[in-house]
């Protein structure tokens, strides 16, 4: 097995997106490993999910900061203890300055967005979904630039926009296809970089 891939996640909750992530690191094939798990809320879901998972995990609350890049900057000195190759935004709810994004290389930080990107950018995506009668929606695991949910696209899933559906159900349906498409994205950049090296 080639070296793997060293991953950083940033959440802000429920972290079933970071659990996804962590189950896929346990199979010996894939292609990266979590070295730390870091949220701006206090006592997170997501951060409970690390523990269990013996990852080494820290807390930054944004609240202790008087400025966004004072955030940025405690939450960069966290990350650089570990030298991460990629960092995953799984649920993170907090909107990066470009101080945060220029100090790692490009392509070095992916979130997951519960649209098909460019499509509804920010929040609010499933009532936007229902409203405009899209007959379906998904999720995109993307690059972060300076511009919100707007960098490169590495995957999108679908999934059909049922008769009915609230923005509570289409949630729903879409998080287990979010649960498989942030790792297959995690996946591809972990070969593309193997092969450019
Ligand atoms: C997901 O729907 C993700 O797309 C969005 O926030 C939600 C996070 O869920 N950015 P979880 O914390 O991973 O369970």
């Amino acid at each position: 097995m080639e070296k793997k891939l060293k991953i950083a996640v940033l959440i802000s909750g429920r972290g079933s997106n970071l659990q996804a992530i962590i189950d896929s690191c346990t199979k010996p094939d894939f292609p990266a490993e979590i070295v730390a798990v870091a949220s701006n809320k206090p006592g997170a879901l997501g951060l409970k999910r690390a523990e269990k998972a013996g990852i080494t995990h820290y807390t930054v609350n944004h609240k202790d900061y008087e400025t966004r890049e004072a955030f940025e900057e405690a939450l960069l000195q966290v990350l650089k203890l570990h030298n991460p190759d990629l960092i995953c935004l799984a649920g993170f709810m907090r909107v990066f300055t470009p101080y945060f994004v220029e100090a790692w290389p490009r392509k070095s930080i992916l979130n997951i967005h519960p649209s098909l990107l460019p499509l509804y950018k920010g929040s609010k995506t499933h009532e936007l979904v229902i409203e405009n009668g899209d007959r379906e929606t998904g999720c995109t695991v993307h690059y972060v630039t300076e511009e919100l949910d707007s960098g490169e696209i590495i995957l999108q899933k679908k999934i059909d926009v049922l008769e009915g559906d609230t923005p509570e159900t289409l949630a729903a349906r879409l998080l287990p296809v979010e649960h498989q498409a942030y790792p297959e994205a995690i996946e591809t950049i972990a070969r593309q970089k193997w092969e450019e090296n």
